[in-house]
């Protein structure tokens, strides 16, 4: 067998691109169009009231209250309309500090500076994941809030977290975005904490296009996360508003879920399962079959029963390594079909990276002034550019992530296996 690299001009492992990764597109069928369509012959779209109300939304809360093993769901627009509802709930404004990773998604740390509060990173583990002693030794006078990110379908230390949080009296926000499925010894992604946000965009396990969701244990901040995601009231059961309770006189941000979404993010939630079984299986072959390459380490996974499986990291050495690997990898064909997410240096994962946001790098405002000009903010002095996490660059600069799609075949799984221990054998 002519073992050349690609690279270096020999045979590649596949010439065919391994199938996007639009996990929970590819899943659609007869059913979500029948679901659909219910709600359109029912010309009632909007959830709280309508001319034939299908309650596809109420459904859906219920149902997805009942996965996740929370008491409440409330169903919203969009995971970043969830974040900034939830930090709502959670009385998060001027003056106040919230503490989460450097691994996250734009939207996360966006939540946080739009509600005026200032961000605060802490460092990484190997799960990269928040760290929770890190964590601790963030905390001040003025934090009021911590937020841990399930980045890829992977829970880092949450029970750690939740303990050193539950010590210092402080609420976790769990951002499931990435993690809808996953689990770890039994429990769910967003049954950790004290509130958790999901995402059903359309690069999510599950997916109605657009589409979030939150859910609590905590009665309050249901209540208070169900006004502000609506008109800054409670309604009752004919989905009138009601005014008399003075603990839930808010302003609302109108991000309601409609009844199209609802029925689209039932059905898909029907799936989930399914979907997040196969590209864990996936996953977790790829990681035995490479488990003896000396020099590749995969990030540290808590329960490899409970990763969701969408993304595989793996760490090198040496950054010059990393680097001419995932270029290998591309060339022996280890790429996605047009426009899915192939391999990438972590270095070029954009926006999921604290210091490849320039509005946090520069501290930009939403206003003329942002919220580090505030007086009430004076005291925080943060600064957000590559070095504020020393642990979590130094992994992102020696690691590769590699997209695991739901609809690998054995054949695909096969030649990421043969390409990473051909790349392997020649470069390490
Ligand atoms: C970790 C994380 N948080 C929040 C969001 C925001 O979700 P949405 O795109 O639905 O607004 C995303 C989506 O990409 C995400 O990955």
């Amino acid at each position: 067998m002519n073992n050349k690299l690609a690279i270096n001009g020999g045979p590649p492992v596949r010439m065919k691109p391994l199938p996007q990764e639009w996990c929970g597109a590819h899943y659609m069928d007869e059913k979500e169009v029948e679901a659909v369509t219910r709600v359109l012959c029912a010309k009632s779209p909007f959830r709280y009231y309508g001319l034939d109300l299908q309650n596809e939304v109420f459904k859906l809360e219920k149902e997805f209250a009942s996965y996740i093993g929370t008491k409440y769901a409330l169903a919203v627009s969009s995971g970043t309309a969830a974040l900034q509802v939830a930090l709502g709930a959670l009385g998060i404004g001027p003056g106040d500090e919230v503490i989460l990773p450097g691994y996250f998604w734009v939207a996360t740390v966006g939540a946080v500076v739009r509600s005026g509060a200032i961000p605060i990173l802490a460092d990484s583990d190997d799960t990269f994941s928040i760290n929770p002693d890190q964590v601790e030794k963030k905390i001040t006078g003025r934090t009021k809030a911590i937020i841990t990110v399930h980045m890829g379908g992977v829970i880092g230390k949450v029970r750690e977290l939740v303990a050193v949080a539950r010590k210092h009296n402080l609420p976790v926000l769990e951002d499931c975005a990435q993690a809808t499925g996953a689990f770890q010894k039994g429990t769910k992604a967003g049954a950790f904490g004290d509130i958790a946000i999901y995402s059903f965009q359309l690069n999510k396990h599950m997916t109605s296009g657009e589409g979030g969701m939150i859910v609590s244990n905590n009665e309050q901040l249901y209540r208070r996360a169900f006004a502000i995601h609506d008109l800054g009231y409670p309604r009752n059961a004919n989905g009138r508003l009601e005014f008399n309770d003075s603990a839930t006189q808010l302003w609302g941000i109108g991000c309601r879920m409609n009844e199209l979404t609802g029925a689209v993010a039932r059905v898909q939630l029907s799936k989930l399962d399914i979907i997040c079984e196969r590209m864990r299986e996936a996953k977790n072959k790829i990681k035995k079959a490479i488990s003896d390459i000396k020099g590749i380490r995969p990030r540290n996974v808590v329960d490899p029963k409970g990763d969701a499986g969408s993304f595989l990291l793996l760490t090198f050495e040496k950054r010059d390594i990393s680097l001419r690997f995932v270029e290998a990898l591309r060339a022996e064909g280890i790429i996605a079909d047009k426009g899915g997410m192939y391999p990438v240096h972590m270095d070029d994962w954009g926006l999921h990276i604290y210091y490849n946001v320039p509005s946090l790098v520069n501290k930009r405002g939403l206003s003329m002034k942002s919220v580090w000009e505030l007086k009430e903010n004076s005291q925080s002095d943060v600064s957000y550019s590559k070095g504020a996490c020393p642990y979590l660059d130094s992994l992102l600069e020696r690691t590769i992530i590699i997209c695991i799609a739901s609809t690998l075949n054995d054949s695909d799984i096969d030649d990421i296996i043969k390409a990473v221990r051909k790349i392997a054998e020649m470069i390490l």
